[in-house]
């Protein structure tokens, strides 16, 4: 059967189709322009890369899309409303969760109790139910999503460097996000490891729309569909994984750098 086409002109007003939308977008710090322009648009559903050398701005887009750092200038919208300007719990309650480069989970609790801790900050009623009522589902849900329901009742502090990323990863999903921000969740990782984070990121992605910063190529390869690469703060190439690794501006700013450095 044929489809009728339909206008599809954006109308003014209406979100032109991405979840989320960032415009023009700057971040100076002391006249430094980490990010310099940066236009980018992730549909719902989706599971987008962020690759780019050191320094290129990766973590300092995922500061600004969750508030914790102010853009100089420019607009980022998520599900038609924007987000600059509203303080970092505004935004996790709006749906958008992230995970640090560096891990945040208390070593102390259980790996259960974190999870629910996470849960709870989304949503502080729950915590008055749950005095009764023990574990909720969107907690059990998150435990069993990230495979670790065997290690619920031990402390964060005894899991591997792996474990402890997908407890993060877990303790996002719980707070029932829409979309997930993951600053390189595979760094340091074992292959086995890898190979485990990058299935557990596209069963999150069935019902999330996320965002990955990843720097490994034989990863990107295998998990990302669309990549997108930032280099000294601007969208340097966007598209499929093969086009990008092709795309002679990638090679050089990956490799070319390496032999002048060399040089
Ligand atoms: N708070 C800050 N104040 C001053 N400069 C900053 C600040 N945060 C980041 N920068 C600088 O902005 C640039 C971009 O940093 P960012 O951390 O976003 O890079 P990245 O792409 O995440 O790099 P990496 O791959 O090393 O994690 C870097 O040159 C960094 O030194
Ligand atoms: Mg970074």
């Amino acid at each position: 059967m044929t489809e009728t086409v339909r206008e599809e002109a954006p109308t003014a007003g209406k979100p032109s189709g991405g979840l989320l939308e960032i415009r023009d977008l700057m971040v100076v710090f002391d006249g430094f322009k980490a990010i310099n322009g940066v236009d980018l648009t992730v549909g719902e559903g989706e599971l987008r890369f962020l690759i780019g050398p050191n320094g290129a701005g990766k973590t300092t887009l995922i500061d600004v899309i969750t508030g914790l750092t102010k853009p100089t200038s420019g607009t980022v919208t998520f599900a038609g409303a924007s987000l600059v300007g509203r303080k970092e719990h505004q935004i996790v309650r709006m749906g958008v969760g992230r995970t640090f480069q560096t891990s945040v989970v208390f070593e102390e609790l259980s790996v259960l109790e974190n999870i629910d801790l996470a849960a709870t900050f989304r949503n502080p009623l729950v915590k008055l139910l749950r005095r009764r009522r023990g574990v909720s589902d969107e907690v059990a849900a998150a435990l069993a999503t990230i495979g670790l329901e065997d290690l619920a009742d031990k402390p964060a502090g005894i899991l591997s460097h792996g474990q402890r990323q997908w407890l993060e990863i877990g303790m996002l999903i719980a707070q029932g996000p829409k979309l997930l921000l993951l600053d390189e969740p595979v760094a340091g990782m074992s292959k086995d490891e890898r190979e485990r984070t990058g299935e557990l990121l596209t069963e999150i992605a069935r019902d999330h729309t996320v965002i990955v910063i990843e720097h490994d190529m034989e990863f990107l390869r295998r998990y990302a569909s669309t990549v997108t690469v930032l280099h000294e703060g601007s969208v340097l190439v966007e598209g499929d994984v093969a086009a990008v690794q092709a795309d002679p501006k990638v090679q050089e700013v990956y490799l070319g750098r390496k032999k002048e450095d060399a040089a």
